[in-house]
């Protein structure tokens, strides 16, 4: 059965609720590396999530991070974030979503992230364009770097691995407005969809952190390639550079200069 829009708003939207009731209450956060958590509402969440998949799509295939997720049809996958965001999450600082992408074969072609707490719902169908709650999604048009405001974020290995982007970090924050860290890379992707954001860049995700939102970015009119500028951004170790048209390349030469 092929999935609709409205079944991945339905679902994330579910989800969310889930994420708001438990937001600022006591829950339990483990551990899953040093600065890599887990809280109980990933889990609540993703359980709700898995539960509607394997009832409404049987046969789909699942990639999921709190679980091993779900074998099935190579040409029917779904990419899910049950919580996106969650050291936000474990503070107590409401900047979360959940993210859902479903692709056929490679091409993503549904895409949904919801932030509970904005009650913001952005969603994009591949071809068709891209959303925030009915009203369409473009990309801003900042001309140059000195006037953009950029986000980016740091991969779990930050303390142990030297290729750490703090080098990007540095570099771009001295030619630009500045740049943020808001700790959800769905919500980070979806605020360039609205132009709010010039760009993003981040160096190592998975797919359920940016299947949905990349195809927002897109569907929005942004350009996105992974960090050497190739448009098969889609695999690992699944960097990513989603901006303006303007601003794409003068984030690439930065990133990539020698
Ligand atoms: C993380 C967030 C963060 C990004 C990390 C992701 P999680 O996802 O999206 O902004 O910098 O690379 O792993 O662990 O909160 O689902
Ligand atoms: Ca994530
Ligand atoms: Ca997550």
């Amino acid at each position: 059965m092929q999935p609709k829009i409205t079944d991945l708003i339905e679902m994330a939207r579910g989800a969310g609720e889930i994420l708001r009731e438990g937001f600022g209450g006591q829950i339990l956060v483990e551990h899953k590396g040093d600065i890599d958590l887990v809280t109980e509402m990933d889990r609540h969440s993703e359980a709700y999530l898995m539960d509607v998949l394997q009832r409404r799509f049987p046969g789909h295939k699942v990639e999921t991070e709190e679980s091993s997720g779900l074998a099935g049809s190579d040409g029917q996958v779904w990419y899910v974030d049950p919580l996106d965001g969650t050291v936000n999450y474990a503070h107590g600082i409401p900047i979360f979503c959940v993210s859902i992408a479903y692709a056929q074969g490679n091409d993503l072609v549904l895409g949904v992230v919801y932030d509970p707490m904005l009650d913001e719902c952005f969603y994009a169908e591949r071809g068709k364009g891209a959303w925030l709650d009915g009203r369409p999604l473009g990309v801003s048009s900042a001309p140059e770097l000195k006037s953009s405001l950029l986000v980016t974020g740091f991969y779990y290995d930050t303390w142990t691995n030297p290729d750490n982007n703090l080098n990007h970090f540095s570099n771009l924050m001295l030619k630009t407005q500045g740049v943020r860290r808001l700790g959800s890379a769905a919500i980070d992707l979806c605020y360039v969809a609205a132009g709010r954001f010039d760009g993003y860049w981040e160096l190592r995700l998975n797919s359920w952190d940016l299947g949905a939102g990349a195809l927002i970015v897109q569907e929005a009119g942004g350009i996105v390639t992974d960090i050497n500028g190739n448009s098969s951004f889609f695999r690992k170790p699944f960097s990513i550079v989603a901006a303006n048209p303007h601003i794409h390349p003068q984030m690439l030469e930065v990133i990539n200069k020698p």
